[in-house]
């Protein structure tokens, strides 16, 4: 099983990027199942449903999300309640009967033969939401799932490389590869567990190469100096020089036996 998974499609220039690249992405790795994460692909927030038809059109079969993915809810039309959505969202919010989250966390997608189970998690720590551990979660996730699959993928969206190492060897012989989202910044650490969990701790971003995690450095350096978000424009997307970064990894029997980084710059 090959997957080709593409991090933080952030806003026009990484929709544009990822519209310029794939065919050869596609040649080059033949992939049987493409993820990305689409928390910024709308203006550098929110996923709406013309972006995600879009990433639908370009072969993509999973867009997972993160701390963004509700930001406004009202934008984004079907992507959420359609259960031909291929777009999901951490699935470790807390849950209550009378206040339903829209969407679903997880999804098994099914392709000559081979089934994929795609989970989205989330972290608390130095992030806004509360939730339910995602460690508790996603042991007590998989012991329950009934239904069946041939692999595991998770996208942990948090902000600390520790609960990131940590969420691989604790799913080490259970999930097939194991990414962190979030940060931004792709890292130099991917490995495979002696179970046969592979990992990376930050698949990176494909967007602008010279911004602020897509926006423009005179609109968030100031917050950095001053400490309050009083000073500097509204934040705006960055269009130019880009980068596109993500992973391609080979999975037999659910376990991942190859990890390759990619990283495109303009
Ligand atoms: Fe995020």
């Amino acid at each position: 099983m090959k997957i080709l998974i593409l991090w933080d499609i952030f806003g026009r220039t990484g929709r544009r990027m990822v519209e310029e690249n794939i065919d050869a992405l596609r040649t080059k790795y033949s992939p049987d199942f493409m993820i990305a994460n689409s928390e910024n692909i709308t203006g550098g927030k929110w996923p709406i449903e013309k972006h995600v038809l879009l990433m639908k059109d370009l072969g993509f079969d999973i867009l997972t999300g993160g701390n963004h993915v509700f930001s406004n809810l009202k934008s984004s039309g079907d992507v959420f309640s359609s259960p031909n959505s291929i777009q999901i969202r951490p699935a470790n919010y807390l849950e209550h009967p009378n206040y339903p989250i829209p969407g679903n966390g997880w999804k098994i997608v099914e392709k000559n033969g081979q089934r994929l189970l795609v989970i989205n998690l989330m972290s608390s720590v130095f992030m806004y939401d509360h939730l339910d551990n995602p460690f508790q979660y996603i042991d007590k996730f998989l012991s329950d799932i009934t239904e069946k699959y041939d692999a595991v993928i998770v996208d942990f969206h948090r902000e600390t490389t520790a609960e990131l190492v940590n969420m691989a060897y604790f799913l080490d012989g259970r999930a097939a590869f194991v990414y962190g989202t979030h940060t931004h910044a792709q890292t130099n650490d991917e490995r495979i567990f002696p179970k046969g969990t592979g990992m990376i701790t930050d698949l990176g971003m494909t967007g602008p190469l010279w911004s602020s995690i897509g926006h423009t450095f005179e609109s968030r350096l100031p917050q950095f100096l001053t400490g309050t978000k009083l000073f500097g424009p509204k934040a705006e997307q960055v269009v130019g020089e880009w980068i596109l970064t993500g992973v391609f990894v080979e999975i037999q029997a659910g376990k991942c036996f190859y990890i390759e980084k990619i990283r495109i710059q303009e």
